[in-house]
């Protein structure tokens, strides 16, 4: 199904909605991370990260693309702040890199990091722009991988070395701090399975990963609030609501294997304190890296919590040979995206209130921190250069639709943002998956809007 919409129509959602059904405090706005847009890895003493050495690794990304020039917003950030002004968002969510602020992870900072990030802070607030500042968005400097990286405990306090320093340097400016983007991507594509940075394919080994990184969120949270009374903090978690492909006892225990092992591994020490129970993860792991303590930790109270959602996940039973409790099936009678992954706008509704349901009031105020699509779209130079992509208009009416709907059910949603602004590097991917509202033209770097940008600007208008 196409769009119908056009430049001049109503900006509303599929369900009729428009703005003004939100709360007027509602923050609006797009998402990028430094790695996936910055490029200029050396500029201003930048040090490595473990992103530049996977994406130069032969094999690891589709062709050996790698994030050297991105999409250059390094150079071009103050043209796409206006582009972004000139949208209408009231928010933005980025992220910092570790290794620009601290080269080799630990001790002596770089000054000129800092101050990228702080042009692009007061950018944005000489606009109206709030800016929701990502400290790891998965770019570990690669002197710290060298020791261990995320297995090991040192990491998680090195982490909150640099949240403080960021901290001390911003946070009289930046209000909304988010500690870790995806730490279930970070372990389970880094460390178990290997297709992200750093590689290492560790399968069930790769629980100290996790726990590291989730401790990391506890330490760089007390950091961030010792430096920044009054910040907003919390994390950001990717969660993909499991259905179980039948009503068999044998799927329904599939999923909530799956379940337990990407969504609750995740929420659970972070609101309740504890891990699930082994008999609900089903597989060996071993947490004899969690200390007398760590939970704690984990566990103080965050003042908001992200939730990153692109779609839901249907397992069966595992069929013979196969080591996991779970067989992950295609959904394919929906619409498939660029990624291979179906559109379901109601699972956003669903997930949002099914984390009502299961954590009650120790649910903090949530923020969609991301959610968007990439379709192949075309640049079309003639007459003037532009981009129709009415499906993801479509998408992006559905998804916000399926927020209202969460709030009316009774969840504190205070901000929604679309990733992402711009397409960019779309990890081992490379630049093929086009999420952005805006068209990036990889070869002379020009910013086309697309009409999703004009949608999205028209709803934030509230044009009905
Ligand atoms: C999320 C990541 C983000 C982007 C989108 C498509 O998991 O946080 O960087 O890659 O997926």
């Amino acid at each position: 199904m196409s769009s119908a919409w056009t430049p001049g129509d109503p900006g509303t959602l599929s369900d009729g909605r428009t703005r003004a059904a939100f709360r007027d405090d509602f923050l609006w706005g797009t998402a990028t991370a430094a790695y996936q847009i910055e490029g200029s890895p050396d500029a201003d003493g930048k040090g490595p990260s473990i992103w530049d050495t996977f994406s130069h690794t032969p094999g690891k990304t589709a062709n050996g693309e790698t994030g050297d020039v991105a999409c250059d917003h390094y150079r071009r950030m103050p043209e796409d702040v206006e582009l972004m002004a000139a949208l209408g968002v009231n928010a933005y969510r980025f992220s910092v890199s570790w290794s620009r602020v601290q080269p080799a992870g630990s001790g002596a900072v770089e000054p000129r990091g800092l101050d990228f990030y702080e042009r692009l802070v007061d950018a944005l607030l000489e606009r109206g722009i709030a800016p929701a500042l990502t400290l790891y968005h998965w770019d570990l400097p690669q002197a710290l991988e060298d020791e261990g990286g995320w297995l090991v405990r040192d990491t998680a306090y090195r982490f909150a070395d640099y949240a403080g320093i960021v901290a001390e340097r911003l946070g009289d400016r930046v209000h909304t701090w988010i500690t870790i983007n995806e730490a279930v991507v970070v372990s389970t594509f880094g460390y178990a399975l290997g297709t992200n940075a750093p590689g290492k394919l560790l399968l069930f080994d790769s629980f100290p990963a996790t726990h590291h990184v989730l401790l990391a969120h506890g330490l760089g949270t007390a950091a961030v609030r010792a430096a920044t009374p009054g910040a907003s903090v919390g994390i950001t978690h990717n969660l993909s609501p499991v259905l179980p492909l039948t009503d068999s006892a044998e799927d329904a225990a599939a999923a909530v294997s799956l379940d337990a092992i990407q969504n609750r591994t995740y929420m659970e020490p972070c609101l309740l304190g504890s891990y699930p129970a082994l008999e609900d993860v089903r597989v060996p792991v071993d947490r004899a890296c969690v200390l007398d303590g760590d939970l704690d930790v984990i566990a103080a109270p965050i003042d908001m919590i992200g939730i990153n959602y692109y779609n839901p996940t249907t397992v069966k039973a595992p069929g013979e040979g196969n080591p996991f409790p779970f067989e992950i099936v295609p959904m394919l009678d929906f619409e498939q995206t660029d990624m291979g992954w179906p559109v379901v706008p109601g699972g956003l509704r669903d997930v949002l209130v099914q984390q009502k349901v299961l954590y009650g009031d120790a649910l903090p105020p949530v923020m969609v921190t991301e959610n968007g699509v990439a379709f192949p779209d075309t640049l079309v130079e003639q007459p003037t250069p532009h981009v129709d992509d009415p499906r993801r208009v479509d998408f992006l009416r559905a998804h916000f639709a399926a927020v209202g709907e969460a709030i009316d059910a009774g969840v504190d949603v205070r901000g929604f943002f679309v990733w992402s602004f711009l397409d960019n590097f779309e990890w081992a991917e490379g630049y093929r998956p086009r999420f952005g509202i805006v068209y990036t033209d990889y070869d002379t770097q020009r910013r086309i809007p697309k009409q999703s940008y004009a949608w999205l600007r028209s709803f934030l208008r509230g044009d009905a």
